[in-house]
């Protein structure tokens, strides 16, 4: 119960600033500080701007950046991009596939574009990108013109035909959806991606039970969901939890379950990755 207290204090003040209603007010105004603040970060950004990315194209501002991963660090938020595609290509790789050999692939939930834009120079793949948060799409759409990206609604629906898509991944957008959204978010995905096609995600598993109470740690370990702050379906407030035998169940409809890497998500701070096939 000790070493838990650090954990129970910080999600008793969370619950004090939902129940008051100011609970995103208040993160707003303490992350604006601890950037202000912090003149380590501020020089580096400064100094990679001054530079431009190695890749030629723009870097998100660092409140995007921020509303996607947590940090402010252009330059990190860049590396991390690298680190993450390189997953991707490893992760198909190990399965005896690769990025190249695709038509089309979706980013969903692709934020502004942190591993998105790495696929800039595949050769005869067409990109997309589609998240639910307008402002990360718009800077997507301004930045990264050879990613058609848009805009979906928080409840499962794109708008794009039945089997569209060779791949798709989602890398940590799951771990911000409440339980009733994970079924239909399923289904959705595997309308839209071709039978047969694949998809990448990743989800908050085994290595990530230290943020869970005690409670929650018994829950998930006999298999249940956990959802932390459920009132902020798709925001990272919202965090969530897949023992790795829901994942299983869950995908075990409609498709199937091709592999499964625990802490396989570098990038994500070792989240569990699963390759799916359609069926
Ligand atoms: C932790 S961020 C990860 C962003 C990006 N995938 C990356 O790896 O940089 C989670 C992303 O999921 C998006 N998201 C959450 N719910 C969504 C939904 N229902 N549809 C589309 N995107 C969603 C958020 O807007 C956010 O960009």
């Amino acid at each position: 119960m000790n070493g838990e207290a650090p954990l129970l204090l910080r999600l008793g003040i969370l619950r004090i600033f939902d129940t008051l209603h100011i609970l995103l007010p208040m993160r707003t105004i303490y992350n604006w500080c601890r950037y202000a603040f912090n003149l380590k970060v501020l020089l580096r950004n400064a100094n990679f701007i001054k530079s431009g990315a190695p890749d030629g194209l723009p870097i998100p501002p660092p409140f995007l950046i921020h509303e996607v991963s947590g940090v402010y660090d252009q330059r990190a938020f860049f590396d991390n991009g690298i680190d993450g595609a390189n997953c991707i290509r490893q992760n198909l790789r190990r399965n005896n596939l690769s990025i190249e050999s695709f038509g089309s692939i979706l980013d969903f939930g692709c934020g502004c574009g942190r591993v998105l834009r790495h696929w800039r120079n595949l050769p005869k793949t067409k990109v997309y990108g589609t998240d639910y948060n307008p402002r990360l799409i718009a800077w997507c759409r301004e930045n990264l013109p050879f990613a058609s990206c848009s805009v979906n609604s928080l409840a499962a629906h794109l708008d794009y035909p039945d089997a569209t898509f060779d791949f798709i991944y989602a890398i940590s957008v799951f771990t911000h959806l409440t339980e009733d959204l994970q079924v239909p978010w399923r289904d959705e995905l595997f309308r839209v991606l071709r039978p047969e096609g694949y998809a990448l995600l990743t989800f908050q598993g085994t290595r990530h039970q230290h943020r869970l109470t005690e409670a929650e740690r018994r829950s998930f370990g006999s298999g249940n969901l956990i959802v932390q702050q459920s009132r902020y379906p798709g925001m990272n407030t919202c965090q969530v939890f897949h023992p790795e035998s829901y994942v299983r169940r869950l995908f075990s409809r409609g498709g199937e379950v091709v592999d499964f890497i625990p802490g396989g998500a570098t990038d994500a701070g070792g989240q569990d990755v699963v390759l799916l096939k359609r069926v």
